[in-house]
């Protein structure tokens, strides 16, 4: 490849949104030592590649391996989440690149917060657990539905009243508008009390959750600001059975296998899908913050 030029999309300041990213040519790379090279046909947008300027999910075809990469070779299709080879899987056919790129930050966290937070296995032999996801029309709310049912959760969701039809269709059990009195106060229809909160939306009080937690109760919150570190802090130094556990991803690549071949049972929702040549709309479209399910970049 050397001497080779790929278009590729730069930022040379942080917080310049999407009129900072600029359409340049760059040198092809070559990969080093227990890199591969792969030539990208899917991008997925997360709220933390604009939080952090970052673009990490991905999916395409591996064009080189470098020395010592031996489970991968040329012309595999791949999903990967930059920039480690631990978290470069297999794509299988039956899973499109928008599909794979999309559950990557996405799928993960959904994942990490139902297993490891909420405890649930995903194998079929969970007990039932009441489980609340709000901002479930979201990229991480529209899976955390999807695996809470796998998990044989009751499932009662929040999101605006545009998708209520849509987030039922995933498999949620109730859905509150969450611009009605009740969709804000998160309190569940058919009076139930939340074994575990998903808590995908910007950040609410404690005491917004508190009321509608079951005994043991944990609020498993994906967008922790300083209050839900305090009361995590809290809960544990007071021996509270109600938890709040602040989550921040931990990707592991068996976790994103075990999505991929979930796929047939995952339904992806894309939002939209942009050229690489418009790329700064992607990235805009999710600032924005209203994006139903996942926003994708194609060449
Ligand atoms: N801790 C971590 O490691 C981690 C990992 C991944 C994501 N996150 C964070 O988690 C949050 C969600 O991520 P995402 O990718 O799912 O975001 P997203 O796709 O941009 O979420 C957008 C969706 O949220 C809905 N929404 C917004 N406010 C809501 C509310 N108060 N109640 C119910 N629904 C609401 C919107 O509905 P409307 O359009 O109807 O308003 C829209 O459908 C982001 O802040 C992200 O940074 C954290």
């Amino acid at each position: 490849m050397a001497g080779k030029l790929m278009q590729a999309v730069l930022y040379d300041c942080y917080g310049g949104g999407p009129a900072g990213l600029k359409h340049v040519e760059v040198p092809v790379p070559t990969p080093s030592k227990g890199e591969v090279l792969v030539k990208l046909e899917a991008a997925s947008i997360n709220p933390a590649d604009w939080k952090i300027q970052k673009v990490t999910d991905v999916a395409g075809e591996v064009l080189e391996v470098g020395p010592g990469v031996e489970n991968f070779k040329a012309g595999e299709k791949v999903v990967a989440m930059l920039s480690s080879l631990s978290l470069t899987v297999p794509r299988p056919p039956e899973v499109s690149a928008a599909e794979g790129a999309a559950l990557c930050i996405a799928g993960l966290t959904a994942h990490q917060a139902l297993t490891q937070s909420a405890g649930l296995k995903l194998d079929g032999t969970d007990p039932q657990m009441n489980i609340l996801i709000t901002a479930a029309s979201g990229g991480v709310g529209h899976y955390a539905v999807q695996l809470a049912k796998l998990g044989n959760a009751h499932v009662t969701a929040t999101c605006g009243a545009r998708n209520v039809d849509l987030v039922k269709s995933l498999g949620a059990d109730e859905v509150l508008d969450y611009q009605t009195p009740e969709g804000a106060a998160l309190k569940s229809p058919s009076g139930q009390k939340y074994d575990a909160v998903i808590h995908c939306a910007s950040s609410a009080p404690w005491s917004t959750f508190e009321p509608h937690l079951s005994a043991k109760g944990k609020v498993i919150d994906i967008t922790p600001g300083p209050g839900a570190f305090a009361t995590y802090a809290l809960k544990k130094l007071t021996f509270s059975k109600k938890q709040m556990v602040p989550l921040l991803l931990n990707p592991k690549g068996e976790n994103l296998d075990f999505l991929l071949t979930k796929e047939g049972k995952l339904k992806t929702v894309i939002d939209s899908k942009y050229p690489l040549s418009k790329a700064e709309d992607a990235w805009a479209k999710s600032i924005d913050g209203h994006a139903t399910g996942k926003i994708i970049i194609e060449r």
